[in-house]
Order: C-alpha cells, then structure tokens, then sequence
C-alpha cells in the first residue's frame, strides 16, 4: 500500500489550498470560536466571589465595586445577587457563543464538504477507462462519498480548535501565572510529556485507518457488484456466498476497527494519567500555598478550574493530532485521485471540428490493456459514408476496436486517422459527437424515455425526439405505455424488455445524428422478430452514414460494403463489395510514422 506517499505538511498545505475559497467563512468561525476563551475565563469568577467575599470577609474587587449601589456597596445580599446574576449572564453569553459558532460552523463544513466533493467527481469523471477498469467504480464512489469528508475534519476538526486551543493555552497561563506562578510552572510540566506520546501514537495509527478505509471500500464494492447484478445473483442461488463474503469483508474491518481503539484507549489513558499527575500536584502545592496564605482560598478554587480548563486544550490538541491520523489517511486517497493523470487527454491547440466527412483510416493498430496485445498490426481504410462489417469470435477484440475509434482508450502503436488527422489531434468532446455509439447492453438511465432519448442531445424537442423514436421503430411501443415517453424505465432502464430497451437506444443514435455510427452487436441479445425490426430501423440509419457494425455472425453483415474479419486481435480476412469503390485491403503492415 501506497506508505507515505504524501508528508503530512504536503496533505495539510494541499488541503488548505483547497478551502482558500471559504477562507472568510473560517475566518469567521475561528472568531467567533476565539470568544469562548474569555468566557471561559470568566466562569469560575462568581465562585471565588461568593466564597472570598459573600462569605468570607474580603472587600469585593474594585472594579466590581463599581456595578454596584454606591449606597451599600458591600452588604451581603447586594453582593450575593451580584454573584448570582453574573453567574446566569455568563452562562448565557456562552451559550450563546456555542449556539452562533456552531451553526456557523456546521454551514462553512457542509460548503467544503460539497465543493470538495463535486472537484473530486468532476476528476473521476475526467479520468480515462482505464482507470475505472482497474480501480472499479466502488472505490471512486467511496472517495467521493466518505475520504472527502477529510476536508471538514482538518480545517474545522482540527486546524481550528488547534489554533484555538492554542490561544487559550497561553491566556490561561498567563492568568494562572499571575496568580501563583508556581503552579503554573508546576502545571505545564506535563506537556512535552504529552507531545512526547502524540508523536508516539502517531504512526501506528495512521497505519491502522488506512488498513480501515481499504477494508471498508471493498466491503462497499461487495454490496454495490451484489445489487447491480442482483437478477444473476438470485438466479444462481448465490445469496448466502455473497453474504459470507460481505461478512467476511465486515468482520476483518470489524477486527481492524478494534484494534485502532485498543491504540486509541491507550493513548487516551496515558493523556488522562498524565493530566491527572499535573492536577494532583497543583492541587498538593495550592493546598500548601493556601496554609501559608500565598493564596486565598477561593483563588485555590478559581485556579484549580482553570487548571481543568488548561488541560481540556492541551489534551484536545494531542487527541486532535491522533484523530487527523485518519483523516489524513482520507486525504492521501483523494489527493491520489487528484494526482492521477488521465490517459487519454487533449492535446493543446487541439483542433475542433463540427461535422466530420467520416474518413477513418488505421495505420499499424495495436493495443494492449495490461501485457498481453488485444489488437495486432490492424491497418484498413473506411471512405465517407460506406458501411463496415466486423466479425470474429468473442474476445477477438472487436469492442477494443470500436473503443480506440471514439478514444476511450489510445493505440499502443500506430495511428487512427479521422478525415486525415490522427484523433489525438481533435477536441475530444468534438471527436466523440462525431460518433453515435449503440451497444450490445443497452444503456439506460433511471428517467423517463422521452430524456433518455435525449441523451444524446439535451436541448432536442419533443417533435425531434418522437421523430427519432418513430425512425427507431419504438413510437408505437412507447405510446402503447400507459403514460407514454413519461414512462419511467426504471434504474439501468430494467422496466421494459430488451429489445425495448435498444430501440429506445437507436432513437439515442437517431437523435445524435452523427457521421459516424458504430454499432456494436446490437442484436445479439434480442430475439429473431425484434432482430428484423431493430434491423430495419437501423438500415434507416445508416443511411449517408458512415457505419462500423460488429457482429460476431458474418451473415448478419451481408449489406456492408467492406467486410473484416478480427480474430485474437488481427485481420485475417477483408472482403469489399456492393456499391462502395472497393477499398485497398492493407492486410500487409504497413509502417508508421
Ligand atoms: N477493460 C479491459 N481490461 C482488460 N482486458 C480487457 C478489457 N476489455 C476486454 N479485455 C480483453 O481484451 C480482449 C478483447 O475483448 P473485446 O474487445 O471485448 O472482444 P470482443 O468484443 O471481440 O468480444 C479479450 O481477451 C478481453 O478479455
Ligand atoms: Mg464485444
């Protein structure tokens, strides 16, 4: 696993860079947080009050003196609805402080949250197929969902209250200074003591989370392959081996979570003894002071409480740096996502083009996704507007072929030509509206058909999509729906048959209106009858078209004007005919430049 791969001052940068834009809503929180130190300062004060002077037999402060009736500026009872009311004003402006900087805060976390998340999106959706081939969509989808959470967890979660606590660590002994500086010398011996184990428990923890956040992300991809393919799952009876395995999944990370809490009470214990170590000190020098009058008793009290005060930031801050461990860990899987580059990119200055005459010629052709070659040497030339049938056995490497002509992924070596200019040269949004793409598994979305129709381009009419539907032989089976192009398909479009759902597909295609069409067995998971509908729809089609149709039966490619045939990712035979002036075979390799 990936250790280490960024410092941890690299993640911190890097993530505050990431919330410049909100720097004022921060700004803001952390003021508003700041108020809770003097509050914070303040509370303990109508205790000592009440038990020096209501009780006991110290005037008031003088400038406590000065709120008050001068007529009996020091009688008990004055003094005591003194006390009593500054205890509730106090209380209230803290609570008031919390309530404001919480939702403050709760805003500015959720504003990150979902910047940070739709730039993560935006990535993953950037990023070539080959990436998602290899990662698989759980894991991006766990980034997405959970690792940006990171975000809030280390600007609010931790630099925050780090700047916080620190400001109120330094008020605090400064005010205990001025009281007895003993004591504070005496209290702040226990922070290198607590810096020491925060540096300890670092590591082992971070190492812990990121052992977590793998297991949870594949326990998640578990459910997510399960529900996609929840009819196969059923159909062979598979439910309670998927069970175990989610379990399995579950009861490692189930282990792995306990063992970052037996590190994390461990630590928690040690930051608690040693706390305590630095109170009952205090307490045993304070007590002596008290005895030899260095101190009044409810200035005992007063610095005992902020002592307590003291601690909860100096042990906030060494919690804080063990909790960052995980969302660290999640910030170093975004940042990976980030830092991937993806494989097919646009050149710069590429060219743009509208509407292309649909010329393709492949020169030398080869491609592998990991070691072993998928297309060998693959080298023909298809003129403006002819017709192309693809046939070979499965896994021959016809679906790679029409993959690397719309530039899901690059050639290994050689070059395809799109009217002339290698596609790396192109626009890649404008290349890919040259094609209209019809698959073998048609794709639908969980909307209607009437915008499933127009997918392929959002701002058609309601004329244009009926039209295109109509072309596509599916009008009639559509309007037959009670609510018509309303009509729901549900999610993957798995409410209407399959041949429905191609038909819907071809009117996409239709719609799209593309030079280049590219069908990929179409037919081949439909029955005869909707075969020859589908067939006729799409003859329609491909008219003044150019058109790459695969298929792994030859005779389903009668009506192409060049027909080749793939197998183990090379030509091994082309035949022209029909209407088309016939293309150079180019069989022979031919070399690149
Ligand atoms: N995304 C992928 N990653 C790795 N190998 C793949 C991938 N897609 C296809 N292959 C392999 O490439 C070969 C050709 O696949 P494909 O082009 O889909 O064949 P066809 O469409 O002719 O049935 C097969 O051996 C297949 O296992
Ligand atoms: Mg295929």
């Amino acid at each position: 696993m990936s250790n280490d791969r960024y410092s941890q001052l690299d993640l911190y940068r890097r993530l505050l860079l990431q919330a410049r834009p909100y720097w004022l809503h921060l700004f803001g929180t952390l003021a508003l947080s700041l108020l809770s130190t003097p509050l914070a300062l303040l509370a303990p004060l109508p205790m000592k009050l009440a038990v020096d002077s209501v009780l006991g037999s110290q005037p008031l402060p003088r400038l406590v003196q000065r709120f008050l009736p001068s007529s009996s500026p020091n009688s008990p009872a004055t003094s005591l609805l003194f006390v009593v009311v500054t205890l509730l004003l106090i209380t209230f402006l803290r609570q008031l402080q919390g309530t404001l900087s919480g939702v403050l805060q709760t805003y500015t976390g959720e504003r990150l949250l979902q910047d940070f998340r739709a730039k993560l999106f935006r990535q993953v959706e950037r990023l070539s197929l080959s990436y998602h081939d290899d990662k698989g969509t759980s894991d991006s989808a766990y980034r997405i969902q959970y690792d940006a959470y990171c975000i809030q967890a280390v600007t609010l979660g931790s630099i925050l209250p780090l700047i916080n606590s620190s400001i109120t660590l330094v008020g605090m002994v400064y005010v205990i200074a001025r009281m007895d500086w003993q004591l504070a010398l005496v209290a702040m011996t226990v922070s290198p003591i607590l810096f020491m184990l925060t540096r300890t428990f670092r590591r082992p923890l971070r190492q812990r989370w990121r052992a977590i956040k793998e297991l949870d992300s594949s326990a998640m991809s578990v459910v997510h392959e399960v529900l996609g393919a929840i009819r196969v799952v059923k159909a062979f009876g598979r439910e309670d081996h998927e069970h175990q395995r989610f379990v399995r999944g579950s009861s490692e990370r189930l282990a792995a979570q306990v063992r970052v809490a037996f590190v994390q009470s461990g630590f928690d214990l040690l930051l608690g003894m040693t706390t305590a170590t630095g109170t009952a000190a205090a307490l045993w020098i304070g007590v002596m002071h008290v005895r030899s009058g260095v101190l009044t008793l409810g200035a005992l009290l007063v610095v005992m409480a902020y002592l307590s005060q003291l601690y909860s930031p100096l042990s906030t801050l060494s919690k804080l740096l063990t909790d960052l461990q995980s969302a660290l860990v999640s910030a170093e899987r975004t940042f990976a996502v980030f830092d991937e580059v993806p494989e097919v990119i646009e050149r710069r200055n590429a060219r743009s083009i509208t509407r292309a005459s649909g010329a393709l010629a492949l020169r030398n052709v080869c491609f592998s996704y990991g070691s072993a070659p998928v297309l060998r040497g693959i080298s023909f030339d298809v003129s403006p507007g002819i017709r192309v049938g693809i046939s070979g056995a499965t896994g021959a490497g016809k679906t790679t072929l029409a993959s690397l002509l719309m530039r899901f992924y690059d050639p290994t070596a050689g070059q395809i030509l799109l009217d002339g200019v290698d596609l790396r040269d192109y626009k890649l949004s404008d290349l890919r509206n040259q094609f209209a793409l019809v698959l073998q598994e048609p794709v639908l979305f969980s909307t209607t058909i009437a915008e499933n129709i127009a997918y392929a381009r959002p701002d058609a009419t309601d004329e244009q999509i009926i039209e295109a539907a109509k072309l596509a032989n599916a009008h009639e089976f559509i309007t037959r729906l009670p609510e018509g192009y309303r009509t729901l398909v549900g999610e993957r479009g798995m409410r209407v048959s399959g041949g429905e759902r191609q038909r819907i597909s071809l009117a996409r295609a239709f719609l799209r209106d593309a030079p280049i069409l590219l069908l990929d067995e179409p037919t081949s998971s439909v029955d005869v009858k909707t075969e020859a509908g589908i067939m006729d729809a799409m003859d329609r089609l491909m008219r003044g078209r150019t058109t790459i149709m695969i298929a792994h039966r030859l005779s389903t490619l009668e009506h192409c004007d060049l027909r080749l045939e793939l197998d183990r990712g090379e030509v091994i035979r082309m035949v022209a005919s029909g209407r088309a002036p016939a293309p150079e075979p180019m069989l022979q390799k031919t070399g690149t430049t």
